[in-house]
């Protein structure tokens, strides 16, 4: 019965109400404009393309209407318990309040898969931009040094054999690592450790930066649509996943990483000056903005460029390229609002891995290292070091394709959880004080499960396979390590 040991609600809403050592100085528009900043980046940026090619065609925007759907389903959930429980541990703390240690700890495990590999990930996407801006100021990097040293294909034949899928398929690029997104990574952990405090008016520059660069693309890009682009709108299935509803629903998994990043508003809650009433407005609000904005931009980028031209790193930049030279103006600022807005992405991204790490060590569950603070920059510097050296190590050798999906399936995991908290919870604790509550419980909370599960069951066996391993792993460390470390367990004896 251990596993399920649970932390205490009651006991966490005293601390959050005598615990004064954050500052609470975000209202409800710095939390939306939080949540912006870090919702669009590689996903609209990058990854709209290649799912658009490879997957879903024009229907890319019905992917997104999935998508958004399963996100604003489990946003809801967020909503009540960011609400419900304001503290720094997000959906982690959640799981360990309703579900008891062991989930608590699947989740952790989990939001690594969230954070860490979306930090390597959106590093990519970021090294694709500035390496396409350098080369059109006449700075060239050499290819073997843009590039990750491996791709992975579906070994023919692996059928759900896990270790085949994990092991068979890699072949060589010929480059070496892809130094700007290690670079990037590397700079960005630097800025953390020494202090630099994410501020909110800083977020605030780059969300009404990246959010401009997005309306100009939608505004000065709707004169250039060809309807004929739009044909087939749903390209007709070739093979499981790739095209048809399939693919609509594989789409919608690989670019539902586009909308992660709505959860990270609810690790601001004990920054936030009124959480009860601004986390459900900063998470909900966020969230329907940039839904808006990803379909109109999808339905305008499809109509621009024919989808099959979209597998690039930079589909945005090809669709003003494709407008013609009436828009050439505008190819330098979607490029310097894309490198900006995925700046802050893996900024939020870096910040908020180490302070989970930071949770899971003071309740025991992970070494004491994690929650080791510099004394002087008064940072978890050696979380925020070890978190940087394992993203820039991804981001340096792995394909950005492979680095999303393994996002994307990770997250969907960790919102399932938190969705079937919400309905526990109901049951378990019905008396609790909900300053936020989810409408329609049970319906939403149950959409919301079976929503994540099938977008989870659209992505590819390769990424469950990884997804699988990675699981492996953390159960080895939780039962070698946690189990027996754990702060709740040892009050328990
Ligand atoms: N949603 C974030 C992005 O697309 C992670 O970059």
């Amino acid at each position: 019965m251990s596993l399920f040991r649970r932390k205490d609600i009651a006991g966490l809403q005293a601390e959050v109400a005598t615990d004064h050592s954050l500052k609470r100085a975000l209202g409800p528009v710095n939390l939306v404009f939080l949540g912006i900043g870090a919702i669009i980046g590689a996903g609209i940026f990058v990854l709209t393309g290649q799912a658009a090619a490879a997957y879903a065609g024009p229907a890319i925007v019905w992917s997104f209407v999935l998508a958004g759907s399963a996100c604003a389903l489990a946003g809801l959930c967020y909503a009540e318990f960011s609400s419900m429980i304001p503290v720094a541990g997000s959906a982690y703390t959640y799981g360990y309040a309703t579900l008891g240690e062991f989930v608590a700890w699947i989740i952790g495990w989990d939001l690594i898969l969230e954070y860490l590999f979306a930090a390597s990930t959106v590093a990519v996407g970021w090294s694709g931009y500035v390496v396409s801006f350098l080369k059109d100021i006449g700075i060239n990097i050499p290819a073997e040094f843009t590039s990750a040293p491996y791709v992975h294909t579906t070994p023919p034949g692996a059928g759900w054999n896990v270790w085949r899928l994990f092991t068979e398929g890699w072949s060589s690029t010929g480059a070496v690592l892809n130094l700007p997104a290690m670079f990037i990574v590397a700079f960005i952990t630097v800025l953390l450790i020494i202090g630099i405090s994410e501020s909110a008016t800083f977020n605030n520059v780059i969300v009404v930066i990246k959010v401009t660069v997005v309306l100009l693309f939608i505004a000065f890009g709707l004169a250039y649509i060809n309807r004929d682009n739009w044909v087939p709108f749903v390209p007709p299935a070739e093979g499981p996943g790739h095209f048809g509803w399939g693919g609509i629903v594989r789409g919608a998994g690989v670019i539902f990483f586009a909308y992660i990043g709505f959860d990270a508003v609810s690790t601001a809650a004990q920054e936030a000056k009124k959480p009860q009433r601004d986390m459900p407005i900063g998470i909900l609000g966020s969230l329907a903005i940039c839904t808006v904005l990803y379909i109109v931009v999808a339905l305008v980028l499809t109509g621009i460029v024919k989808y099959t031209q979209l597998n690039v790193p930079d589909p945005i930049a090809v669709g003003v390229n494709a407008a013609g030279p009436g828009l050439a103006w505008l190819r330098p600022i979607v490029k310097i609002g894309a490198i900006a807005g995925l700046t802050s992405v893996i900024l939020v991204m870096l910040l908020g891995q180490p302070r989970i790490f930071y949770t899971m060590s003071k309740d025991g569950l992970l070494p004491p290292v994690f929650s080791a603070v510099h004394p002087k920059f008064r940072t978890p510097w050696l979380a925020s070091l070890l978190t940087g050296a394992f993203a820039m190590a991804m981001a340096g050798l792995l394909p950005i394709g492979l680095l999303g999906e393994l996002v994307s399936i990770g997250t969907l995991l960790a919102f399932a959880i938190v969705c079937g908290g919400v309905l526990v919870l109901r049951y378990t604790d019905p008396d609790i004080a909900r300053p936020f509550r989810t409408p329609l419980v049970p319906l939403v909370p149950a959409g919301g499960i079976a929503a994540c599960a099938y977008l989870m069951f659209g992505l590819p066996p390769d990424t469950w396979a990884r997804l699988i391993i990675w699981m492996a792993i953390g159960l080895a460390i939780y039962f070698l390590y946690g189990r027996r470390h754990s702060k709740v367990g040892q009050r328990a004896a």
